[in-house]
């Protein structure tokens, strides 16, 4: 099942994993051997991560990246796995899951300041009873706020990007702090570049009557409630929709005929068709890859349309430090 990486020696390994384990202690760093993507993300998908550090606070995981860097050692960043389709093989890189910086919200006067593994629906629900608006739309959305800064996360009319004044980044090992203003917050896509580590953000809120920004939230989920699958394992909308059309790519799916196609444990969701959801034990990556990639070819063919992904896809011999894809899925879905 599992795969040799062929670029990697046994010495390479060794080397490598001694000063992963050097690093963890140096820093008081939790680390943790043999997790699975199936049981980090939300798909409950993907094969062994092998080496996940789990810092518990931003400045731990600023230096966790610095030394990773300095060691030359490929990392990647994990929030709660909500948007993120790993492959079913051995992911040789080093996870840094950022569920543990979370911290308490601080809120001062109009702005509140949050770490990136804080639960974006807590922060929504905070922010309503403060009396602050602007995030109402995104209550129901359910990541990390480090993971909605990193796509500028959007529904209902919110964008977070709209509202960020400032976002704590890694560099160099130490936390830098970047101006909103200085970051391109697109269609579920911003500036921020692999590699980054994005550890936190301070928004600037409005003032506004505390029921009525919570009746606007509950209004929001209902209608997610309503047109969402919820309880199923997925990633949210698997696809963007087809940029500047006023299309949805959801509904398009949905008169092709194809809500309810299954490949394997992966099915084009019944509720909404943009969403794939697995089921069952049994239930693969290959099998959400291969219904999705069924889906962009069949959209091709009937609408001239190349569907990008939403989800990100990372494969597990992917140069993604690089930016580049050589073989195998290609698409990264950052795009
Ligand atoms: N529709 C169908 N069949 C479907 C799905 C949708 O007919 O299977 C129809 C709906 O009835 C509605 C229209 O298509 O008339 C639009 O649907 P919806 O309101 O669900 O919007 P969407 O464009 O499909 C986008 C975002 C969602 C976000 C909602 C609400 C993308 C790719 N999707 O969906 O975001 O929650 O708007 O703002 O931009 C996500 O990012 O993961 C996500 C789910």
């Amino acid at each position: 099942m599992v795969e040799t990486d062929e670029k990697q020696t046994p010495v390479d390994t060794a080397t490598r994993d001694a000063q992963v384990e050097e690093i963890a202690r140096r820093l008081g760093v939790r680390a943790e051997r043999g997790r699975r993507f199936a049981e980090l993300t939300s798909l409950r998908v993907g094969g062994v991560i092998d080496w996940l550090l789990v810092p518990e606070s931003e400045e731990e995981a600023a230096a966790t990246v610095g030394a990773l860097e300095d060691a030359g050692i490929a990392w990647r960043v994990l929030g709660a796995g909500s948007n993120v389709l790993a492959d079913d093989r051995e992911h040789r890189y080093v996870v840094v899951s950022m569920r543990e910086v979370k911290g308490g919200a601080r809120f001062e006067g109009e702005r509140v300041s949050v770490s990136a593994g804080f639960s974006l629906p807590r922060l929504c629900v905070e922010a309503a009873r403060q009396g602050l608006s602007g995030i109402e739309g995104l209550g129901g959305i359910p990541g990390t706020v480090g993971g909605a800064l990193w796509m500028n996360a959007g529904a209902y009319g919110h964008e977070i990007g709209q509202v960020v004044e400032s976002v704590r980044v890694a560099r160099g090992g130490r936390v830098v702090e970047v101006p909103g203003s200085e970051v391109s917050w697109d269609y579920r896509h911003t500036s921020f570049k692999e590699g980054e580590l994005l550890l936190g953000c301070t928004l600037k809120l409005t003032p506004d009557d505390a029921e009525k920004i919570k009746a606007r939230m509950d209004e929001a989920k209902q209608k997610r409630f309503a047109t969402q699958p919820h309880g199923a394992r997925s990633a949210g909308c698997f696809f963007k929709n087809p940029p500047g059309s006023g299309f949805s790519t959801g509904k398009m799916i949905d008169e092709m005929g194809l809500k309810g196609e299954r490949r394997g444990g992966a099915l084009v969701s019944p509720v909404h068709a943009n969403f794939i959801v697995t089921e069952g034990e049994e239930a693969k990556a290959a099998d959400a890859l291969a219904l999705a990639e069924e889906i962009r070819e069949r959209f091709r063919r009937e609408h001239g349309i190349e569907l990008e992904y939403e989800v990100e896809l990372w494969g597990a011999d992917e140069e993604f430090k690089d930016e580049g894809s050589e073989e195998g899925e290609g698409e990264t879905g950052k795009g």
